[in-house]
C-alpha cells in the first residue's frame, strides 16, 4: 500500500503536504478509496444512517455566490412553509421509519429562535433527532434552539481560504462563521461543517487546509460536495467537473476522522451517475433524502438538477452492496476510539 494512505489508515493523521500530495496523485485514487472504505467498515460499520430533508424557506439574507437561493437571484419563487406544514412532514417522514429530521433552510429571519423553538419543541415530541442548518445565528440564539430540543446543526465553513471566503460571501464575515461552529460545538450540538470542492481559483493547498480545519475542530459530521454552477448566480460560467476530488476529499476526510457521520451528498450524485454509492463506498455513512413536497423541492434549487429518491428505492440499493439502513439515531460514536 502507499505509505501515506496506510499512514493516514493507521494513525488518522497526515500533514498539510502529505494531503496535497495525495490530493495530487491520481493514480492513488482506488487506494484511497479503498482505504476509506475499510475505515469507514471498522469504526462505523455497515449500518446507513439515514436523515429526512426538510427544506422549509428559500428566502435568503444572504448573497452567496454559488447559491440558487441567493438574495439578488429574481428568478425564483420563494416560498416558506408554515409551522403546521413542516410538522406534518417531519411525523410523515418518521411514520416511514426515519430516526432524524433535518430542518433546513436559506438565511430567513422571519424564521426566529422563538418561531424554530416551537416547531422543535413540537416534533421532539416523537422519538426522534433534529438537526438544524439555518445559518448563521447569535449565541443566545444557538441557545435557545438547543433548548428547545435540537441534537445536531450544520454549517459549513464553505471554504477556510479566507481570500476566497470574502470573494465568493459579500458581507459575510469568515471570523464570525468560526464564532459559530465554537458557539454549536460550545452549546453541545453535534456539529457538522464542510466544504465545497471545485470553487474558482481553490488550490489543493486550500482544501488541505480545509481538511485540517475538519480535524482541529473535532467537527462530528462532515459533510462535502463539489460545486455545481447554477445559471442564476456569478457562478454560472463554470465547469462541474469536481466529483472524483470532492470524493478524494470525502475519503481523506474519513482516514483522518474515522468515527464521525458522512453524508453522500446530494450534489455528488447529481453531478455523476451512481454518485452516491461510490461516495458510500469510499467513506460515506449517511444519506439525506429530502422529504419536502415536489412544489417546494423544486423551489429549493441550491444548484440545478438536484435529485432525490424513496425510502424503500434506497434501502434496495443499500442491500445490493451489503449495507443496511439503520434502527437508531446515528449519534456519533466516540466510545469506540
Ligand atoms: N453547488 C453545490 N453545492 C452548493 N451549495 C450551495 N450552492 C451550491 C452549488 N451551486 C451547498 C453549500 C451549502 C449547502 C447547503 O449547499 O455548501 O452549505
Amino acid at each position: 500500500m502507499n505509505k501515506l494512505i496506510e499512514k493516514a489508515k493507521k494513525l488518522h493523521l497526515l500533514s498539510k503536504s502529505e494531503i496535497i500530495e495525495i490530493l495530487k496523485d491520481n493514480f492513488l485514487n482506488n487506494e484511497l478509496f479503498q482505504a476509506a472504505d475499510e475505515v469507514r467498515k471498522e469504526f462505523v460499520g455497515d449500518e446507513i444512517h439515514l436523515r429526512a430533508l426538510i427544506e422549509f424557506s428559500n428566502i435568503c439574507k444572504q448573497n452567496c455566490f454559488y447559491c440558487g437561493v441567493r438574495a439578488e437571484n429574481k428568478n425564483i419563487d420563494r416560498f416558506r412553509l408554515n409551522k403546521e406544514d413542516i410538522i406534518e412532514l417531519a411525523e410523515n417522514a418518521l411514520n416511514n421509519g426515519y430516526k432524524t429530521i433535518v430542518m433546513q433552510s436559506a438565511e430567513d429571519v422571519y424564521f426566529n429562535a422563538e418561531r424554530l423553538a416551537e416547531i422543535i419543541k413540537e416534533i421532539k415530541k416523537h422519538d426522534t433527532a433534529i438537526t438544524l442548518s439555518i445559518g448563521e445565528r447569535t449565541y443566545e440564539e444557538y441557545k435557545i434552539l438547543k433548548e428547545a430540543g435540537a441534537d445536531r446543526f450544520l454549517l459549513r465553513i464553505e471554504t477556510t481560504d479566507k481570500e476566497l471566503y470574502k470573494k465568493l460571501h459579500p458581507n459575510m464575515d469568515y471570523e464570525n462563521r468560526i464564532r459559530c461552529l465554537k458557539d454549536l460545538k460550545k452549546l453541545g450540538y453535534e456539529t457538522g461543517t464542510g466544504c465545497l470542492v471545485g470553487l474558482p481559483g481553490q488550490t489543493l493547498e486550500s482544501l488541505a487546509g480545509d481538511i485540517l480545519f475538519f480535524k482541529e475542530l473535532d467537527a462530528d459530521m462532515i459533510g462535502l460536495g463539489p460545486l455545481i454552477p447554477h445559471k442564476d448566480t456569478p457562478l454560472r460560467d463554470y465547469k462541474a467537473d469536481s466529483f472524483w476530488l470532492s470524493l478524494k476529499v470525502m475519503a481523506i476526510v474519513r482516514l483522518l476522522m474515522p468515527d464521525i457521520n458522512i453524508p453522500a451528498t446530494t450534489a455528488m450524485e447529481t453531478i455523476q451517475g451512481n454518485g452516491r454509492i461510490l461516495a458510500l463506498q469510499s467513506g460515506a455513512n449517511v444519506v439525506m433524502p429530502n422529504v419536502t413536497e415536489e412544489t417546494e423541492r423544486k423551489k429549493y434549487e441550491i444548484y440545478p438538477g438536484k435529485t432525490s429518491i424513496d425510502y424503500t428505492e434506497l434501502e434496495e440499493k443499500f442491500k445490493a452492496i451489503g449495507r443496511t439502513i439503520s434502527q437508531n439515531k446515528g449519534y456519533r460514536k466516540k466510545d469506540n476510539l
